[in-house]
């Protein structure tokens, strides 16, 4: 699912033919229409960058991450039935496959918006009310609201929803033309329910593969598993029941905001305890490099831990690595407000096999203790089942609906 082409354009691939592939230099312009002035330049370093739609998982989960997403979730329409669902999903799918490799939507009105995907990805994920409309009561016991935690302020424009697109790609033109042919299709089944768009660093601003910063200036994702080991598929991806699901996964979205004046207040050292990691490297207090192993026995002078036991990351790490969650978060920022002060947080997603036994815990025990808690407050929530990819054929929520 995370092969890519890098550099190849679209166009010189089809102008190449499946036979004449090998022979296809490398962001070479091959044809005329390459150059001339009217088209535009395919050459562009990651523009024409396409992610495969088709596979057992859908793309968007262990892609690496892009630099941009939105996350949008949809009402139903009272009148949608399973007939309705089935064309909703159809549409989506076609055109999520269009979409993502460069080609333009069904009566797209501005096709040319459709050249530069950038690794443009859709994923889809399903939530209760989509089950109850369709008439089916195979829903998994997680796949409802996460239970009330104590640092929740959680407002209902940011929460719930019966479908959910998440949106990916380095370039958000391709995002918000995808997201337009989307909403277009979904008009006569559901209504937009929110919105929420994050940003990362921008493609080629950091070294690839390098762990991005947050906006409280924290590398975030260090202990992130690595898509394509057993032990990410493990965490991940759903491997039994239900049928419909076998393939998929669960997005828990939470919109976290970050009180960033506050923030501002905290010394160097201080930010350093909150989480237990560097500023400057983000290598753990006990340790010398990134990805050192943080050691949570170890103690100063006067004999306090040196990772303090209410650090994010003493709390956040389970014990038991069958709770480990996999976090594809975003930064938001709205500008600052009419006083000026700032209105940034974080789109935090994160994907695992199942939410009440891997990400429940970990929420309930930063729930009950973690410093972070002091600078961000969790003001929206919601839960959907991301449904398995699809074969060129097939269709997204054909196992469940078809
Ligand atoms: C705005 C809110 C948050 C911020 C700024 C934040 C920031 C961070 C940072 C900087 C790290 C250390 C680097 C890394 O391993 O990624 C980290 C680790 C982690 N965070 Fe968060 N986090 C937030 C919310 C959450 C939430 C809501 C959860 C789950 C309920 C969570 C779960 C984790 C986990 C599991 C780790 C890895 C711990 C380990 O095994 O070392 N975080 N977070």
């Amino acid at each position: 699912m995370s092969v890519e082409l890098r550099g190849v354009s679209r166009r010189g691939l089809l102008t190449a033919g499946v036979s004449g592939l090998a022979g296809v230099a490398v962001g070479a312009p091959i044809t005329a229409a390459a150059e001339s002035n009217t088209e535009p330049d395919l050459r562009a370093p990651f523009g024409t960058d396409v992610v495969p739609f088709h596979g057992a998982h859908q793309a968007g989960i262990d892609t690496p991450a892009q630099a941009f997403a939105t996350f949008a979730a949809f009402d139903l329409l009272p009148e949608v039935d399973q007939g309705g669902l089935i064309r909703l999903m159809r549409l989506w799918t076609g055109n999520a496959e269009r979409l993502t490799q460069g080609r333009p939507a069904l009566a797209d009105t501005d096709p040319e918006l459709a050249r530069q995907p950038a690794r443009l990805t859709i994923t889809v994920g399903v939530g209760p009310g989509f089950l109850a409309a369709a008439g089916l009561d195979d829903a998994p016991s997680w796949l409802r609201p996460l239970p009330e935690f104590g640092v929740d302020r959680l407002e209902e424009t940011w929460s719930g929803g019966d479908l959910a697109v998440q949106v990916c790609s380095d370039d958000p033109v391709a995002i918000s033309h995808a997201m337009r042919m989307l909403s277009k299709d979904a008009r006569t089944f559901a209504e937009v329910r929110w919105v929420q768009r994050g940003f990362r660093h921008a493609s080629g601003s950091t070294p690839a593969g390098a762990t991005p910063r947050n906006l409280m200036g924290q590398l975030d994702g260090t202990s992130n598993g690595t898509p394509g080991t057993p032990e990410f598929d493990a965490q991940v991806w759903i491997r039994d029941g239900p049928d419909w699901l076998i393939g998929g996964t669960s997005l828990v979205l939470r919109r976290i905001r970050i009180e960033l004046e506050e923030w501002d207040l905290v010394s160097r050292l201080g930010k350093e305890e909150t989480i237990g990691r560097r500023l400057t490297d983000g290598a753990p207090l006990t340790g010398d490099d990134e990805h050192d192993e943080p050691d949570f026995d170890a103690v100063n002078d006067i004999g306090f831990t040196v990772i303090p036991d209410w650090s994010h990351i003493r709390r956040a790490r389970p014990d038991d690595p069958g709770q480990r969650i996999f976090r594809r978060s975003y930064n938001y920022d709205e500008g600052p407000a009419p006083d000026g002060h700032a209105r940034t947080g974080m789109v935090f997603a994160s994907f695992q096999a199942d939410v009440d036994a891997q990400f429940v815990p970990i929420q309930r025990r930063l729930d009950e203790l973690d410093l972070l808690n002091t600078y961000t407050t969790p003001i929206g929530s919601a839960v959907f089942a991301v449904l398995p990819g699809c074969e060129p054929g097939g269709w997204l929520g054909e196992a469940l609906l078809g």
